[in-house]
């Protein structure tokens, strides 16, 4: 009988930093990625995430408490799964809040909470991962999580808004920076996801707009970032890909337009 050859994994042994991997779309990449043999280093501020991921896991996990806005609690982490695992192959940014608030009623310290998360902090997550990539000289994938809020505009999301597209921004230039190193950079862009935290009833809203019909499952999402950091993914850097279930191809769920069609 012919044996069929078992294809290795083509994430065995690789070394992936997921911060925002205690919840949501970063926990199902972390699930993810484990399943394929991967090292995970999870950052996230949410202690109780990080415990209930150490109670799951026995190995090829490293969880670290820390907040993407302070650059030395980014650098201590990633000195940490150096020394560990003797470097990184691969970033996932998903760390991200998404409250809502109209813009004249937004304090400034709300504005800067938003854009501290969202934006600033995959600058300086970004910044040195890319830094000891380049001194490692093995090239690499970053993938941020955008959101289709960065070009699609809701009532009450204008700090959200302004966070994502200047997210977006910042992975395209990186992709241009670090293109001579090999390292590639692309952006998921979500549109509505499966969350604890969305309103019920703007799921449903929602849900009418999306040509697929419903929210995705965060293990989609993740399997987007297997797809764009897989070894089959060679050539495609700097890109925004929407994971949204059509929603950003036009405007789902109208009438016909013209009084004669039948
Ligand atoms: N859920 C959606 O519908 C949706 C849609 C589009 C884009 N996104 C984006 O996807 C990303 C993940 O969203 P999610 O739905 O998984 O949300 P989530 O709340 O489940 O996960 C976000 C994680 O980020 C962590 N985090 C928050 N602030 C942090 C900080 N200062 N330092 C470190 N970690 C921090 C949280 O503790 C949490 O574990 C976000 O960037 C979000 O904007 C979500």
């Amino acid at each position: 009988m012919k044996e069929v050859a078992k294809q290795l994994s083509d994430f065995e042994g690789k070394r992936l930093l997921i911060t925002g991997g205690a919840s949501g779309i970063g926990l199902a990449t972390v699930n993810h990625f484990l399943s394929k043999g991967a090292k995970v280093a999870v950052f996230d501020i949410n202690q109780e995430g990080l415990t209930k991921l150490e109670n799951q896991y026995q190995q090829d996990l490293l969880t670290m408490e820390g907040d993407v806005r302070r650059a030395n609690e980014i650098a201590r982490a990633l000195d940490i799964m150096v020394e560990e695992w003797d470097g990184i192959d691969i970033l996932v940014y998903s760390a991200g809040i998404f409250p809502d608030m109209r813009i004249i009623d937004m304090e400034e310290e709300e504005w800067d909470r938003v854009l501290d998360i969202n934006l600033k902090g995959a600058f300086l997550t970004c910044r040195n991962v890319a830094q000891r990539m380049i001194a490692q000289r093995s090239g690499g994938h970053i993938v941020t999580i955008s959101s289709g809020s960065y070009q699609s505009a809701r009532i009450g999301s204008g700090h959200y808004c302004a966070s994502k597209a200047g997210l977006v921004m910042l992975t395209k230039v990186l992709a241009f920076e670090l293109a001579d190193y090999g390292i590639q950079v692309n952006s998921i862009a979500p549109g509505l996801v499966e969350s604890e935290l969305l309103d019920p009833s703007y799921v449903q809203t929602f849900s009418k707009r999306i040509p697929l019909g419903r929210p995705a499952k965060p293990t989609e999402v993740s399997g987007a970032i297997e797809m764009i950091t897989s070894s089959l993914n060679t050539y495609m850097t700097g890109q925004i890909i929407p994971i949204d279930g059509g929603l950003s191809s036009g405007h789902y769920g109208l009438p016909n337009s013209n009084k004669q069609a039948r």
